[in-house]
C-alpha cells in the first residue's frame, strides 16, 4: 500500500481526493460542529471536515437527526468554516430539504454561499440520482449517503446493518454505480458488512468513505464525539474512543474536585 504524505497545509479538494483513491492514500474525515474543534481537526490534517446532520442528536440533544433544519445546517457550517483553512468542507443537507432538484439547488446554494461549504452530503440511494444530476451540473460536489441512512429512522425502525443479503448487496453496488454515473463525487457508506465495503469501493472510481464498512473503504469517518468518548448513552459498535490517558468527563471531574477542595486557581492562574 502507498502510504505517501500528502502535506497537512495541501489545499484538499474533491479531485485531491480522487487522486488520494488512485493513490491508496487513505482519506481521513470527522464530523465538527465549531470553529475550535474545527480549527484543532484541520491542523491535525484531517482531509474532509463534515459538518453532520449527527449534530442534532450531539449537539442538540435530540433523539434522531430528522429535526435539524436548513438554518441550524448553515449556522453550524459557517462556524466550522472559519476554523478550515485546508480540508474540505463537507455539510449535510438536512431531512426533506432536497425533496426535488429545485428545493435541492436553492438548498445546497445556501450551505455553500452562507454556510461556505465545499460539497455537500445528502441520504439516498438510485432515487436521489436526478437530484445528484441537478447538484454536479451546477458545480456542486456531492457526496451520496448509502447504507444506513439515519434521516430515514422512522421507516427502518431502527439503526440497523444494511447490505445483507444477496438482493440487499446487489442493490446497494447498483445505487453506487447509478450515483456515480448521475455525477456524485464521493460516497459516504455507514454501517454495511465489511466485504461488501470493499467490494463497492473496487467497483467505483469515486471515493467512498465508510463509517462501518470495514477497513477497505477509501477512507474512514467518525462522529468526533463518539471519538472522543463523550456521545450519551451507547455508541455504535464500529466507532472507538480515541481519548488515551484521560477523557473529557475526567477533566471535568478533576476541575469539580480542584474547586471544592480550594486548589485551583492557584497562584499561578491569579493575577498579582
Ligand atoms: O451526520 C453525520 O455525522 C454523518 C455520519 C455518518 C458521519 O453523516
Amino acid at each position: 500500500m502507498n502510504t505517501a504524505y500528502i502535506h497537512p497545509r495541501t489545499v484538499i479538494t474533491v479531485q485531491t481526493l480522487r487522486d488520494m483513491k488512485r493513490k491508496q492514500d487513505k482519506i481521513v474525515s470527522l464530523t465538527a460542529y465549531d470553529a475550535t474543534f474545527a480549527r484543532i481537526l484541520d491542523d491535525a490534517g484531517v482531509e474532509v471536515i463534515l459538518v453532520g446532520d449527527s449534530l442534532g442528536m450531539v449537539i442538540q440533544g435530540q433523539s434522531t437527526t430528522v429535526p435539524v433544519t436548513m438554518d441550524d445546517m448553515v449556522y453550524h457550517s459557517r462556524m466550522v468554516a472559519r476554523g478550515c483553512t485546508h480540508a474540505l468542507l463537507m455539510v449535510d443537507m438536512p431531512f426533506l430539504s432536497y425533496t426535488t432538484p429545485a428545493q435541492a439547488l436553492t438548498n445546497a446554494a445556501r450551505l455553500m454561499q452562507e454556510g461556505g461549504a465545499h460539497a455537500v452530503k445528502l441520504e439516498g440511494g438510485s432515487m436521489q440520482a436526478e437530484v445528484v444530476h441537478t447538484l454536479a451540473k451546477n458545480g456542486i460536489p456531492v457526496c451520496a449517503h448509502l447504507g444506513l441512512q439515519p434521516q430515514s429512522i422512522h421507516k427502518l425502525g431502527g439503526y440497523k446493518v444494511q447490505g445483507r443479503g444477496d438482493d440487499a448487496r446487489e442493490v446497494l453496488l447498483d445505487d453506487a454505480q447509478i450515483l456515480q454515473d448521475a455525477g456524485a463525487d464521493m460516497l459516504l457508506l455507514e454501517c454495511v458488512p465489511a466485504e461488501l465495503g470493499s467490494a463497492i469501493t473496487l467497483a467505483v472510481e469515486i471515493p467512498v468513505i465508510g463509517i462501518g464498512a470495514g477497513v477497505e473503504c477509501d477512507g474512514q469517518v467518525l462522529v468526533l464525539y463518539d471519538m472522543l468518548g463523550i456521545t450519551q448513552g451507547k455508541t455504535p459498535k464500529f466507532s472507538r474512543n480515541f481519548l488515551h490517558g484521560t477523557s473529557v468527563q475526567a477533566a471535568v471531574s478533576d476541575y469539580f474536585q480542584a474547586v471544592k477542595a480550594g486548589t485551583f486557581p492557584s497562584a499561578e492562574h491569579s493575577f498579582r
